[in-house]
């Protein structure tokens, strides 16, 4: 019995030093990295309600603490960059194009812990936040292209008016309103093109009816829509020239998930901003625990012990780390 007490206060010494506990070493590119990535991403991008939706591009850190009753817990740290797909859009971000560089893609940064349980993941606590790309990365993959622009810029503004009065002039019945400017860059040598990507939102007016007092269906009955496009003063000319794509979507099914909040349809408030910050999004109720994430993966680097087939901790100045940070997936 002494001997056994023993032990275990050796045991507790050791992770005295050690700090936290480390369990598993899984590598950042494992199919279980990936399977835990993606979940935390599917959790991300369903509680993110404005701009776009995320692509994983790298798995940076992973620490896998020691197996408990309830399963182990992961702290995984993710690096995401923006998609082409509004977040209304149906289509399931792996399916998602990745925002080129040249259009100066968002990055996000997340920590994410999860607990895996009889094989499966779920998410416990989110953290994030994120930066469209610096200019000198913009530059370096196109030096002729042109940086995000104030969302609120009355340019913007204008274009996205144009914009959407074109199409509520097509073959559409219902009368569609702004729901929110996701992106615009301004570009020529006289500011004359403005590029802009709005969503919309199906109002309880036809047409006809066109009015301020209409208002954004919602429940069952939201139906959103997005457009691409530009409007370019020509020189020398009163007209503009408009190109615009839109795409309305089928009304979707809100997500049959309880941890998830639904939020209702409300037009977004932009300040100044050059994109929709993840950091502003709702992402539940845990993410106050995002600070002992990172400190968790603050630390895991140096913490990680390697130990023995036999079960034994090896000297304390073995240290294996997983293979982190994994491959970037796309830049
Ligand atoms: C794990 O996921 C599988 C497939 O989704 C499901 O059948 C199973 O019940 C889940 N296990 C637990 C413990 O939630
Ligand atoms: C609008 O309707 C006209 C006549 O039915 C059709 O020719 C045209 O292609 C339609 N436009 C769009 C954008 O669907
Ligand atoms: C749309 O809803 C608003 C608010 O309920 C109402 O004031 C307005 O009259 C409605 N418009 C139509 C055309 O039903
Ligand atoms: C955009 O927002 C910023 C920050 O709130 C403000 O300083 C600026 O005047 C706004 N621009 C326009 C055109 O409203």
């Amino acid at each position: 019995m002494k001997l056994l007490l023993l032990s275990l206060s050796l045991i507790c010494i050791a992770s005295a030093v050690h700090k936290k506990p480390t369990g598993r070493i899984v590598d950042c590119d494992s199919p279980e990295a990936n399977d835990a990535a993606l979940t935390a991403l599917h959790y991300i991008n369903a509680n993110h309600h404005h701009g776009y939706k995320f692509v994983l591009n790298q798995v940076e850190d992973i620490h896998v603490l020691p197996e408990t009753a309830n399963g182990e817990v992961f702290y995984v740290e993710l690096d995401l960059l923006e998609s082409k797909c509004p977040w209304v859009s149906p289509t399931p971000a792996e399916n998602c194009p990745v925002r080129p560089r040249a259009e100066q893609a968002v990055e996000g940064d997340c920590k994410v812990k999860l607990q895996k349980q009889n094989g499966n993941f779920t998410v416990i606590g989110v953290s994030c936040k994120s930066k469209p790309d610096s200019a000198e990365n913009v530059f370096r993959a196109c030096p002729t292209c042109w940086l995000l622009a104030p969302l609120n810029d009355t340019q913007v503004a204008h274009a996205v008016d144009v914009a959407l009065a074109d199409f509520n002039n097509g073959n559409n019945t219902v009368y569609f309103k702004l729901h929110e400017i996701g992106r615009a860059q301004i570009q020529g040598p006289a500011n004359n093109k403005v590029q802009v990507e709005f969503i919309f939102v199906a109002t309880n007016c036809s047409k006809e009816q066109a009015l301020d007092s209409c208002v954004a269906l919602t429940g069952d009955d939201a139906q959103y829509g997005s457009c691409v496009g530009s409007v370019t003063q020509l020189p020398g000319a009163q007209d503009e020239e408009l190109d615009v794509q839109c795409a309305v979507y089928e009304p979707q099914q809100p997500q049959v998930d309880p941890s998830i909040p639904l939020v209702p349809a409300q037009p977004s408030v932009v300040h100044g901003h050059f994109h929709h910050n993840l950091r502003h999004s709702s992402l539940g109720p845990h993410s106050s625990e995002s600070n002992s994430a990172e400190k968790h993966l603050a630390f895991h680097s140096k913490s990680a012990i390697k130990r023995s087939l036999g079960g034994k901790h090896a000297g304390p100045n073995v240290l294996v780390r997983p293979l982190c940070p994994g491959k970037k997936i796309f830049f």
